[in-house]
């Protein structure tokens, strides 16, 4: 079986992109080849450097205007594209060429509370004010719409009604650092 490939888009801190690394490190099957963010700043880059894994930043204009970015990912062979805090909507040549071959992890309990400007802090805060009795983690695979995919994995957490949004997203990434990296084993593994 040969070696699987995976590339990892990251806008900010990047603690689910570290988790992964760490969860592949020392496997012989699977590598993280690269990864890739949109912003200079991103906290991410550091962690990166510290697992020796590449980093390819991109601006609006490289991404959206030119195929750069997907054939780069093309002629490395890459398997499968993970999405761990990605802010930017991919451009539908992107996701034609990996059909079935990316996927997103969202801090809440989909179809609720997602779609554009549906993101961090903003999530939590809208479950608190909805009052809701849970909230969770989906990851999904990506196509053209914001997290609108199918879905391949949820779970859940209690929200208690004296929660605040900042409670909300520790017990939220707590289940993002014990899922994600087994989810993305789990569907290399099944991309045969
Ligand atoms: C996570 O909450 C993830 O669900 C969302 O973006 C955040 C990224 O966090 N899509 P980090 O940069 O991995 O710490």
């Amino acid at each position: 079986m040969p070696k699987r490939s995976i590339a990892i888009f990251a806008s900010g801190s990047g603690s689910n992109a570290e988790k992964i690394a760490e969860y592949f490190a020392g496997r012989t099957d699977i590598e993280i080849a690269l990864i890739l963010s949109n912003n200079p700043k991103a906290g991410v880059i550091e962690r990166a450097r510290r697992f020796h894994i590449p980093v390819l930043l991109f601006d609006r204009t490289g991404f959206y205007q030119t195929d750069q970015v997907t054939s780069l990912l093309q002629k490395q062979g890459i398997d499968l594209i993970v999405l761990a805090g990605f802010m930017w909507l991919l451009p539908a040549s992107l996701v034609q060429a990996f059909p079935n071959r990316i996927v997103n992890i969202h801090p809440a309990l989909l179809p609720k509370f997602g779609g554009k400007g549906m993101y961090g802090h903003f999530v939590h805060e809208a479950v608190v004010a909805a009052g809701e009795a849970e909230s969770g983690i989906t990851i999904h695979f990506v196509n053209e719409q914001y997290d609108e995919g199918q879905v391949i994995f949820q779970a859940n957490c209690p929200v208690e009604p004296t929660d605040s949004p900042d409670e909300v997203a520790r017990k939220v990434q707590v289940l993002e650092h014990r899922h994600y990296p087994r989810v993305v084993d789990e569907v290399l593994q099944r991309l045969g």
